[in-house]
């Protein structure tokens, strides 16, 4: 018997963490995924009221959203792995795009959203579809281009803005005081669980509504949690109907309160 000790495994992981702090980000089941040169979507989840299509041609992805009443969201993706994770369609962006869906139209009809760690921006594009009065989608750098790409494919042009906001930097003054924010998959590198909490916490008041979708990989994101633990409370979301789906593969949608 070879069994490792938990500690011990523990131990090595952080080691392997070190060397390489993304790779967990490539991680299914345990086994390395092909992940980036996947660019439809790495580890999908199929949830009943999404379906799409990924055009090899023009390597585009067309999520199709069916809300209340046969409303259906449709939004199209240039997915681009060249600047990083972020330039693919994650599960959590696709879970957070299809509970904005299922709370309808009037849920944030008027209402401003930033999209922190927004990758391709599908979450903020499904949120100014659904009649937000405004939408920033931000990422880091190398992401805007793609970013801005799909901003034009969905003819966005006029309700969505996209702008660097590195997690840990003053949040640029062009970005008034959202009412909602969301993330999706923003918790999976150790170095910036204190920054991501920092740019949170400067985003938001008593009043915004937060709405984080993550998905658990190693033990070491509960540091994550400690941090966040400093700052906001946070709940579940309960009336999401695909929540049962999405649990059973580690991946969670909470609602997050500012601590006053
Ligand atoms: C796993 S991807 C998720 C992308 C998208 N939200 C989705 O669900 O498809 C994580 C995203 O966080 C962004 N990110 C990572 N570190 C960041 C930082 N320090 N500041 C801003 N964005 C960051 C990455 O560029 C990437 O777009």
């Amino acid at each position: 018997m070879n069994a490792q000790l938990p500690d011990q495994a523990e131990a090595d992981e952080e080691r392997l963490d070190l060397i390489d702090p993304l790779r967990h980000l490539r991680m299914v089941n345990g086994q390395e995924n092909v992940g980036t040169d996947n660019l439809a979507s790495s580890e999908l989840s199929s949830l009943p009221d999404i379906d799409q299509e990924y055009s090899e041609n023009n390597r585009t992805l067309k999520l199709n959203f069916l809300g209340k009443q046969q409303n259906t969201i449709s939004v199209t993706i240039a997915v681009d792995a060249s600047p990083g994770c972020g330039g693919i369609v994650w599960p959590a962006g696709q879970i957070l795009s299809s509970y904005l869906v299922s709370r309808g139209q009037n849920f944030l009809h008027g209402k401003t959203v930033l999209e922190l760690g927004s990758g391709t921006g599908l979450v903020g594009f499904v949120a100014a579809k659904l009649g937000a009065s405004h939408v920033w989608i931000t990422d880091q750098k190398p992401l805007l281009d793609v970013m801005q790409r799909n901003v034009s494919i969905n003819d966005l042009n006029s309700s969505c803005t996209v702008s660097e906001l590195d997690w840990g930097t003053a949040i640029p003054a062009s970005i008034p005081q959202p009412d909602v924010v969301c993330a999706a998959d923003c918790v999976y590198f150790e170095p910036a669980f204190p920054l991501l909490v920092k740019t949170l916490s400067d985003l938001v008041d008593d009043k915004t509504e937060v709405l984080f979708c993550y998905k658990k990989r190693r033990k070491a994101d509960k540091r994550f949690f400690a941090l966040l633990k400093k700052k906001f409370t946070w709940k579940e979301v309960e009336d999401d109907p695909n929540r049962k789906i999405y649990n059973r593969e580690a991946i969670t949608l909470i609602r997050l309160s500012k601590l006053s």
